[in-house]
């Protein structure tokens, strides 16, 4: 990633700090308000911060005070000074890079170095994360005395994610949840308590690929069913599911990954009732339901309109895909099942980063406000510039979720990704999400989850790319 050089006026930093407490000295409130800054994420790491004279004359403190904060700042590694060049911020380690989403199965590739890694669909941490780690620490003494293990989950976060849902508008019991390491561990192990080796799953296609991945990998062989911009086909998923032979089907209603379609609450319902008629175990994965960019869509949870599906949320997208922690609400009926084969997965998630998920659901509830209008913007500008630099393209403005998918007038998807590649812009070509094993060379899937700043610097490299493979 390349470094982004950045200067902290001091009138900028007087306000991120805000005012100070009375009983706290004054050279302890500005390198601990400092300190705060970089935990939160809101001073990122090679900051410049502004010289001492300057911070004296917008603070109204003694030079001694300031001299004292930054020195109290280098000694615990949050800052260093260069002979002549002022102090600059540092992440004590310094900042680790990478993070992104796993590189859909079977494009094992790895970054190189100052490239630009397009592959990833996840947004930053929300700022404050880092005290809500904190807050979450202070909880911790009340569960140390026990083994630590909670099979299904810590009791007040598996409450917190059934309120969600009742508030939803899906009535749930927190008996109900099961707290995972993710949506996708979700998926693989309620696919492996319900499905038989060898059962035919039906997936759109496009689709999330690791998912069905992991089904196939539990033995499913995949049907696909085509998915196109304008969203699920109803009518043909219907038709399918009447044929017979299918022992499941992943669903994705919400913003899917990857085409970025919504389906309304009518499709929900027929989509639900279809599954249900033909005795079909529906799995919704709503790792995206959160992400809407314009206006709260007012959809409910497919599993209102029947009962028997099984749901797969996720912290990921909504919150931070560090915390590594998703769900599953399941029927009362299916719970049992799910949780033995959870057993045979892992004992449970970790305590603290579950406290901190309990914070965020009962706080947050969603995408939290700054992130929403950055991807919102980033999804604005990167859709219009798409438009005016390969007015060739056809692409569509999705209402949610982290990427556009790009229809190409040639079927040169695989071409065009290998081309950014020498260029160190590294893309995921349309046939990953393909359920099918063939096709969709035709497509590109664009994140917009970076900020625009690395976009801005991608952006020129795909149209080269692309014109270099047309
Ligand atoms: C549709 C879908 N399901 C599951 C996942 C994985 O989620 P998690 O990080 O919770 O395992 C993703 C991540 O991109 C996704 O888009």
């Amino acid at each position: 990633m390349p470094v982004i050089q950045r200067h902290l006026p001091a009138r900028r930093l007087s306000g991120m700090l805000g005012k100070r407490a009375g009983e706290q000295r004054a050279y302890t409130w500005l390198s601990e308000g400092i300190r705060q800054l970089v935990a939160n994420g809101r001073v990122l790491h090679g900051t410049m911060l502004p010289s001492e004279r300057e911070l004296v004359a917008e603070l109204g403190m003694s030079r001694t005070t300031v001299t004292r904060a930054y020195q109290e700042l280098r000694e615990r590694g949050f800052a260093e000074a260069r002979q002549g060049s002022g102090t600059r911020i540092r992440i004590p380690g310094g900042e680790i890079g990478g993070g992104t989403e796993p590189l859909a199965v079977g494009v094992q590739e790895t970054l190189p170095p100052g490239g630009i890694d397009l592959t990833c669909g996840a947004p930053t941490a929300p700022l404050g994360l880092a005290s809500y780690y904190e807050r979450a620490l202070d909880q911790l003494p009340g569960y140390i005395g026990g083994m630590g293990y909670y099979p299904m989950g810590l009791p007040v976060l598996r409450e917190a994610i059934a309120e969600d849902y009742t508030r939803r508008g899906l009535p749930t019991g927190p008996e109900q949840v099961i707290v995972t390491a993710g949506a996708l561990s979700g998926v693989a192990t309620a696919a492996r308590a319900v499905l038989a080796r060898g059962a035919r799953v039906l997936a759109e296609s496009p689709s999330y690929p690791n998912s069905v991945t992991s089904l196939r990998q539990h033995g499913a062989r995949m049907t696909a069913l085509p998915i196109g911009p304008e969203g699920s086909d109803v009518a043909g998923i219907e038709a399918a599911l009447a044929r017979g032979g299918i022992g499941a089907m992943l669903c994705l209603p919400d913003f899917h990954n990857p085409t970025g379609t919504l389906l309304d609450n009518e499709g929900r319902e027929r989509w639900a009732r279809a599954l249900v008629r033909n005795g079909v175990q529906g799995i919704v994965d709503e790792t995206n339901a959160e992400l809407w960019l314009d206006e709260r869509p007012p959809v409910f949870p497919m599993a209102k309109y029947a009962e028997g599906l099984i749901t797969v949320g996720s912290a990921s997208k909504t919150y931070w895909g560090g915390l590594r922690l998703g769900w599953i609400r399941a029927p009362r009926a299916l719970v049992g099942a799910i949780n033995q084969v959870r057993a045979t997965v892992d004992l449970g998630a970790p305590v603290l980063e579950q406290l901190v998920l309990n914070l965020l659901i009962r706080e947050r509830s969603g995408l939290d406000e700054p992130t929403r209008a950055s991807l919102r913007k980033s999804r604005d500008w990167l859709h219009a510039a798409l438009g005016t630099q390969l007015p060739e393209w056809k692409v569509a403005k999705p209402g949610g979720g982290m990427s556009l998918w790009c229809n190409l007038p040639a079927p040169r998807s695989m071409a065009l990704v290998a081309q950014a590649r020498k260029a160190s812009l590294v893309l995921s070509p349309g046939s990953t999400f393909a359920v099918d094993d063939h096709g969709l060379d035709h497509w590109l899937r664009v994140p917009y989850a970076l900020d625009r700043e690395q976009l801005g610097q991608a952006l020129p490299l795909l149209v080269r790319a692309w014109n270099a493979v047309a």
